[in-house]
């Protein structure tokens, strides 16, 4: 099948329900406890992407069995200590840091010794942030400059840590979580804020863990070596996906949408709190909690004045994954958006920073970088009639579909590469654009 598609004209006005697929964190992080549970668990809309493929596909190496049913995946897992190989392993993480990092957690009592792997965007990434705490654990872990391959051997001697997690990141709190419920004893975190699926799981599950607010850090404690059962999940819609529509829908022409069934995590709607600052008047209807976490139907309107923005540096992490959909709204925006801090984009599946301010110049917007600050000078009549054809060197699926959106709201005849780059997040991307009216050739 042809890697790249190209679209020629902008979308035409629509008003439509639609439901995106389910939480990429959630889902990766349900398969990995479900693996850690005593007896079954059942996981209702999993998303079915590569990423999450690959975590179930990673705890069947380490000997965890998964059927997948009618409307949900089944595994059946053995406790704490319930990972079982023959031999030594080699597991590859893929495209997902959110794997990696995290299963390097649960592998820190596994007597076996483990190579984790990744693709070429994986490799390059840091997993010193991660093998560092790890090893104060006890386990023994060999890395080359910092990133994949790294080869982990568990041992019985795990001792508990106090871990100052400064990044924002909530893989690497997340990972250090997971390792901390092998561990006797209490694990001490203080975490700069950062999405709390793992939290919010572990209370869930029972697992002994307290949390409070101090000095704007989370502080976490976690009492190691509590078993606990298998579990029921029903994975919400992911706001992450729901990103690319919501300024779709936000830079078309007279159009509505309404997203349903969306995790709205006060952790994840950094860009909701962004766009209406930026004057997007977007509405959450029939909202309700579920195992902790919100979850609402997202609505969306057209707008056409929309203003810029002095980002506040805390938001940051709230919206980390979806700032490329964000800077399309402010190249759009009248006046100077500015943001700050933003160091970490270039830390993901690609340097997203470095390559979304090419990319906005490239269509003629106006950016100013001071090192890890950006200053978009935006165009309200932005309207483009060249040709343009983006190559997405390290197959990053937020580059893709962040592409497909300004060529469907900004005009111009483009040309994107790399396609299946969403089966990693979300392979029905193409198909949700299409029945919104989308022409994609
Ligand atoms: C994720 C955390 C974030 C995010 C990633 C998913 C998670 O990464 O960018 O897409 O599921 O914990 P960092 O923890 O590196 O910020």
């Amino acid at each position: 099948m042809k890697n790249q598609i190209e679209i020629k004209k902008k979308i035409k006005s629509f008003n439509e329900i639609i439901n995106v697929s389910g939480d990429k964190s959630i889902s990766i992080r349900t398969v990995l406890l479900a693996s850690q549970a005593i007896g079954k668990s059942k996981i209702y809309n999993l998303l079915e992407s590569e990423d999450v493929i690959n975590s179930l596909k990673s705890i069947k190496r380490l000997g965890i069995k998964y059927k997948k049913k009618k409307n949900y995946y089944e595994i059946n897992a053995f406790g704490l200590n319930g990972y079982n190989s023959k031999k030594d392993l080699i597991i590859d993480a893929g495209n997902s840091g959110t794997l990696g990092r995290l299963l390097l957690g649960l592998l820190v009592n596994f007597k076996k010794s483990v190579k984790v792997t990744g693709d070429e965007s994986l490799s390059r990434r840091d997993f010193s942030r991660i093998t560092n705490p790890l090893k104060n654990f006890g386990a023994i872990i060999k890395t080359k400059n910092s990133s994949l391959p790294v080869i982990i051997k568990g041992t019985d001697f795990l001792r508990p840590i106090r871990y100052f997690e400064n990044l924002g990141s909530a893989q690497c709190k997340s990972a250090v979580m997971l390792a901390a419920i092998k561990t006797p004893g209490l694990t001490v975190i203080k975490a700069k804020p950062s999405r709390n699926h793992t939290e919010l799981l572990f209370k869930s599950l029972k697992i002994p863990i307290k949390i409070f607010k101090k000095n704007k850090y989370d502080h976490i404690e976690i009492k190691g070596i509590s078993n606990f059962r298998g579990f029921e999940y029903n994975v919400p819609g992911d706001i992450s996906s729901s990103s690319f529509f919501i300024v779709l829908t936000l830079l078309a022409n007279n159009s509505k949408i309404i997203i349903k069934n969306v995790n709205i995590n006060l952790t994840r709607i950094g860009i909701i709190k962004i766009l209406n600052k930026m004057g997007a008047k977007i509405n959450f209807i029939n909202k309700k909690k579920y195992k902790g976490e919100l979850i609402s139907d997202i609505v969306v309107k057209s707008k056409r004045n929309l203003i810029a923005i002095d980002c506040p540096r805390k938001l940051n992490s709230s919206a980390i994954d979806e700032f490329l959909i964000i800077f399309l709204v402010a190249a759009r925006a009248k006046g100077v958006s500015k943001f700050r801090n933003l160091g970490e984009l270039n830390k993901k599946e690609s340097p997203r920073l470095d390559l979304a301010i090419d990319f906005l110049k490239r269509i003629g917007v106006k950016v100013i970088r001071k090192k890890d600050d950006i200053q978009i000078y935006g165009n309200p009549k932005i309207n483009l009639e060249k040709q343009f054809i983006i190559k997405n060197f390290m197959k990053d699926h937020r580059i893709f579909m962040m592409t497909c959106i300004a060529a469907l709201t900004f005009g111009g005849n483009f040309k994107i590469y790399d396609k299946n780059s969403i089966k990693t997040s979300f392979p029905d991307f193409l198909k949700i654009l299409t029945k919104l009216g989308a022409e994609i050739n």
